[in-house]
């Protein structure tokens, strides 16, 4: 496409908390989809290492990190400048997201993110129990946010490709699903129309189903860590105790998991960490494969959201949900590596750009098993040579979240007093129409592969029979 539509016009400030995998591969999507003023544009980050990208297209740069002590002050007078509403877009590890997107809106900025992320110190902290360090937790902090203060200006949490865009798929993959099933009810509107959709269509649970096959160019060196995204994010989350969204359906529970006493109760977590919780899982290209049950925001959300509850309140209905993801080659033997010297990390980090990879694609999408044909996988099959043609700056895993990062954009511009929304809240079709020209073939999938598919093999094996989509056949133990 070489006639980019511009989405909207940003009248007031734009301010970029960190310009990392992420913030770099989303400016340009910025500048191209956009009306603004590139004076008013000002991106905050301690490292300067890609302040050339800045310096030449005259974008401003502070080069700083943004504290629990500085916060206000730094960003208040940016957001605030001059005339028009200011759009904070907070990329980076390290900082509070819900400190944050709460002075935005106290300030009257409307606010953007791809995770909720802590002050540093959370992730590591070995005087919280697991479950204090659970993505449950974290975002449990979001929604209490939202209780004490409803409506207002509009804060999209958690809005890039995963967590973000795939609760967009879900809702479409739920669409397409109930026209493949003869379900002949209009689509649904709110979110116990949509809940009660996905009971009648019988979906037992979600996997978010992820392979990367992206390739560098030089095989990883020895005591690297490498990635297709932060190392750091990835570290982070993969070192948080696995979690998953907890389906209706299941009888069997593993013994080291635990559930949590207070807020939404749809998820429950193990007491291991999810980079090191394999599950089986199923994607379009590779077929039946392993994948890590790393915690995610969406594991949770997605489960919460589509949860039907009786007059009593008691969920009644609810699909197991949970990420399933087989990254690049290369970052699973950095995992491997890592696991291998007990979770001691590697000294380097290293983020493949678009130029250091070979070939490969992202392969990214909704596994929705259970229902009456099976399984379907519904999702974005982008290739690195696909995203080289439509954006600077970035590879296809990075292109799927900066991608989401504009259509959480355009939504919050277009409902900019909506107060906090998770992207299971937002309309699923404006957010995918504005992304999709971004994610290379956009694909379902039908399967008739189950967990239990060729199994047991030479071994014995303590698997559920009459279920083959119980989480005791999907988790490898
Ligand atoms: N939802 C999704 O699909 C998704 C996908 C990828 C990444 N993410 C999240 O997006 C964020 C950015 O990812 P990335 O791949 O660009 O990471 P990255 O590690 O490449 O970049 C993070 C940037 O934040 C900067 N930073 C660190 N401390 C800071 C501070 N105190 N103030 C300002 N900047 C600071 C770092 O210097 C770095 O440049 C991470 O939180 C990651 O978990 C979400």
């Amino acid at each position: 496409m070489t006639d980019w539509p511009i989405h909207g016009a940003i009248a007031g400030p734009i301010v970029m908390i960190g310009f990392g995998s992420i913030g770099k591969g989303t400016l340009p999507l910025i500048e191209r989809h956009f009306k603004y003023d590139r004076k008013r544009v000002v991106v905050i980050d301690p490292d300067d290492g890609d302040r050339a990208l800045l310096d030449s297209s005259g974008v401003k740069f502070l080069h700083l990190a943004v504290t629990r002590e500085n916060f206000r002050d730094v960003l208040g007078p940016l957001l605030a400048e001059g005339e028009g509403q200011g759009f904070c877009v907070n990329l980076s590890v390290d900082t509070s997201s819900l400190a944050i997107m709460e002075y935005c809106r106290e300030i009257g900025a409307l606010y953007i993110d791809t995770v909720v992320e802590p002050w540093p110190g959370f992730y590591f902290d070995k005087s919280l129990g697991p479950d204090a360090r659970t993505n449950y937790a974290l975002r449990e902090t979001v929604l209490a946010a939202r209780r004490a203060n409803p409506g207002g200006v509009t804060a999209v949490s958690c809005c890039g490709a995963n967590p973000g865009m795939v609760s967009w798929f879900v809702k479409q993959a739920l669409v397409n699903l109930a026209a493949d099933l003869g379900d002949k009810a209009i689509e649904p509107k709110s979110r116990e129309d949509w809940s009660r959709l996905a009971r009648r269509l019988g979906v037992k649970g979600i996997h978010i189903a992820e392979r990367d096959t992206q390739r560098a160019k030089k095989p990883k060196p020895i005591d690297v860590f490498v990635n297709t995204w932060s190392v750091e994010g990835f570290l982070s989350e993969g070192l948080q105790p696995a979690e998953l969204g907890w389906g209706t359906h299941e009888n069997w529970k593993p013994a080291n998991a635990g559930a949590h006493s207070k807020g939404c109760g749809a998820a429950i977590y193990l007491n291991q960490p999810g980079a090191n919780t394999r599950v089986r899982s199923w994607c379009p290209t590779p077929g039946a494969q392993f994948g890590f049950l790393v915690t995610h925001n969406e594991s949770i959300s997605i489960a919460d959201y589509l949860t039907v509850r009786d007059e009593s309140g008691k969920a009644v209905y609810r699909p197991t949900c949970h990420y399933a993801y087989h990254p690049a080659n290369d970052a699973v033997l950095s995992l491997h590596e890592m696991f291998g010297r007990a979770g001691r990390m590697q000294e380097e980090h290293h983020i493949l750009g678009e130029k250091e990879i070979l070939d490969g694609v992202d392969e990214l999408g909704v596994l929705l098993y259970g229902h009456g044909k099976n399984a379907y996988w519904y999702g974005s099959q982008l290739s690195i040579e696909e995203t080289r043609r439509v954006a600077p700056n970035q590879n296809a895993t990075g292109l799927q979240v900066t991608s989401a990062v504009l259509a959480g954009m355009v939504w919050a511009l277009e409902n900019p007093r909506s107060g906090i929304v998770e992207a299971d809240e937002m309309d699923f079709r404006r957010c995918l129409e504005v992304q999709t020209p971004y994610l290379g073939p956009v694909v379902g999938v039908y399967t008739d592969w189950t967990p239990l598919t060729d199994r047991p093999g030479f071994f014995p094996e303590d698997i559920d029979e009459t279920d083959p989509w119980q989480f005791r056949n999907i988790l490898v133990r």
